[in-house]
């Protein structure tokens, strides 16, 4: 039997399981992070009846047949993005990857238990059509493992972080993980200090390094995706510094905290390497964001790394880590 990690209050139902033999995931380690903690359910949301009736919600570790707004609500309630920012991701891996789901939807008749009241009763001709249209009316689904399917119109690309060049991932590569995890052990602030983990100066480095080694540039829309994932990271890994109540809300002391923020190796790990919600994640002040993390905050800090990356000469980058990073190198 697989251990299960210890639960937290927060996390209660929630524990975190590898993906099951019979499941699938995908390039992305915050979805695969969502179906390892079971954050993510499986039922037709696509009628009304959800609105009007308590559907029992089936758990989905699986990963499998997700629907829209479950992937939304899952996103933002994990790690507080806006909804404009997770309607806007999902609704761009529905499209690219999503598929037309017909007959798996759910039947009220078996799953639910429905009150009795005489509304219920009053709409129930109409509920019925709804019911068969939820059990056998098409519905649009995402896969989790359909995300890794490779091309011009799919979102996934060379150049990761953590999984290989060229090839469809749906788990991390042991040596690119190996390699992200030296190269933030190795970081320094400008007073020499070790960092051990990485600061938005180092995620610019070290996206620029694995451009470096793509066989064939990226083109703008995956350069574009590349860097909204790194903006990504460190906004929902770096965890909350700064208190942002009425009073005692010093914006300077804020910012540079947000500049000199460092997400720790151990961090890293956790989230990259076993796609698991990192160590303190829902304590109070703790890991994940507490200020909604917006659309145009991302594309604002995916522009300060694409400049800070454009920096980034690639003699400074091999010079400072290549070297003593071999994982880096190559894949
Ligand atoms: C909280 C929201 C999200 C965060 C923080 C996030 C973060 C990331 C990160 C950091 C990567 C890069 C992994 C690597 O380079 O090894 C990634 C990859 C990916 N994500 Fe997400 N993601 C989010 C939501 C989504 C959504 C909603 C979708 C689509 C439904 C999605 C689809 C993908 C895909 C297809 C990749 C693979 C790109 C590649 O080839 O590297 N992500 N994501």
């Amino acid at each position: 039997m697989e251990a299960l990690a210890p639960a937290t209050t927060a996390s209660k139902g929630h524990e975190y399981r590898p993906c099951p033999p019979t499941g699938c995931r995908s390039p992305c380690p915050a979805l695969n992070t969502l179906a390892n903690h079971d954050y993510m359910y499986v039922h037709s949301n696509t009628s009304l009846l959800f609105a009007l009736t308590p559907i029992a919600l089936l758990s989905s570790r699986e990963g499998y047949d997700l629907s829209f707004f479950d992937l939304v609500n899952a996103i933002v309630h994990v790690y507080n993005l806006s909804y404009a920012l997770a309607g806007f991701l999902t609704l761009v891996g529905f499209l690219t990857c999503g598929r037309l789901s017909f007959g798996k939807g759910m039947s009220l008749a078996g799953e639910t238990h429905v009150k009795s009241t005489w509304l219920l009763y009053l709409l129930c001709p109409f509920l019925l059509v709804l019911d068969l249209y939820a059990a056998y009316g098409p519905r649009f689904v995402l896969d989790l493992c359909s995300l890794s399917c490779r091309g011009h119109t799919k979102i996934s690309h060379d150049g990761s972080f953590v999984h290989p060049n060229c090839v469809s991932s749906t788990a991390p590569l042991p040596t690119l993980v190996g390699g992200l995890l030296d190269f933030a052990s190795t970081t320094r602030n400008l007073d020499g200090r070790p960092r051990d983990g990485l600061g938005l100066i180092d995620i610019a480095h070290f996206h620029a390094h694995r451009l470096k080694n793509t066989p064939t540039a990226l083109n703008n829309i995956h350069s574009e995706v590349a860097l909204g994932e790194c903006a990504l990271t460190w906004e929902v890994l770096r965890g909350h510094q700064c208190y942002d109540g009425p009073s005692d809300h010093d914006h300077n002391a804020c910012l540079k905290d947000y500049l000199d923020g460092v997400i720790p190796r151990t961090r890293l790990e956790q989230w990259f390497g076993e796609e698991r919600l990192p160590d303190g994640w829902w304590d109070f002040q703790g890991v994940r964001p507490t200020t909604t993390v917006g659309l145009v905050k991302v594309k604002i800090l995916a522009n300060s790394i694409r400049s800070l990356a454009r920096k980034t000469s690639c003699s400074s980058c091999s010079s400072a880590h290549a070297s003593s990073y071999p994982n880096m190198a190559s894949e």
